[in-house]
């Protein structure tokens, strides 16, 4: 693994005010993520999971703290650079995949370059990506006529058809049976090592925290634990 730092973040802090109560959602993080890494985040509900992943995204921005990536201070970004940064450089993969009913997979997958003004070669770009994660057969098909390991393929390829170096992904196989799970978790390592995209996985599958290069504990808003994994030998389905 490469050591070039990606995203660092140091003394994070992210405190919501609701009228009296304050809560301490991300008490003071400090995390360099290298470039190409594979980071699954683990912690209880309600520990900053989805809190972190915001701040990291662009989504949500720190009460204290800095967020620094590719060398740029995110926080010193003005509108425009921030939502650019969040459309372009970033990609998402969600529990629930948030795909349009109405829309086939390849046109779901293509909606993510229209939403960021980059139409060229829109339809096209869209069914490369649904070839890079193995379901170029069903560019015509609806949400509705697909399983949900094919549901978030699309979502997948919705992440990464914008060739972000960055994806964020919230629990992305909370929502599947446990061998389908697997063969995701598969999905985004062959992703991350083919591709060098740097994934940072919010997830409590043991699949993807066996791919994992490190496993960090959140607990109450800050790093309870951290492991290292040693070089990547496993593999996730023992064929
Ligand atoms: N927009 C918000 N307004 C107020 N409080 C919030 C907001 N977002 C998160 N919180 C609070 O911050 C804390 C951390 O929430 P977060 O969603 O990051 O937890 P999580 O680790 O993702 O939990 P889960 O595993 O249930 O998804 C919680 O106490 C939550 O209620
Ligand atoms: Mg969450």
């Amino acid at each position: 693994m490469s050591k070039e730092i990606i995203i660092e973040t140091k003394g994070l802090t992210r405190t919501f005010e609701l009228g009296e109560v304050k809560v301490n959602a991300l008490r003071g993080i400090d995390l360099n993520v290298s470039r190409g890494e594979f980071l699954v985040i683990l912690g209880p509900s309600g520990s900053g999971k989805t809190t972190l992943l915001n701040c990291l995204g662009g989504i949500d921005s720190p009460s204290e703290g800095k967020i620094t990536v590719e060398g740029n201070d995110i926080g010193s970004y003005n509108e425009n650079r921030l939502s650019e940064y969040r459309r372009n450089k970033v990609g998402w993969i969600f529990q629930f995949f948030n795909l349009i009913p109405s829309l086939t997979a390849a046109e779901n997958v293509a909606l993510a370059l229209e939403m960021a003004g980059d139409k060229k070669d829109m339809m096209d770009r869209s069914r490369e990506a649904l070839s890079l994660v193995g379901i170029p057969d069903k560019a015509n098909m609806f949400p509705s006529q697909l399983s949900g390991g094919e549901q978030q393929r699309v979502a997948i390829a919705r992440a990464l058809v914008k060739r972000p170096r960055i994806v964020l992904a919230d629990e992305p196989t909370g929502n599947l049976d446990w061998v389908t799970g697997q063969k995701i978790a598969e999905l985004m390592r062959d992703l991350n090592r083919k591709e060098g995209i740097t994934f940072i996985v919010v997830s409590h599958d043991i699949s993807i925290t066996d791919v994992a290069d490190r496993v960090i504990h959140l607990m109450d808003g800050q790093i309870s634990t951290q492991k290292f994994n040693g070089p990547r030998t496993k593999k996730v389905m023992e064929e």
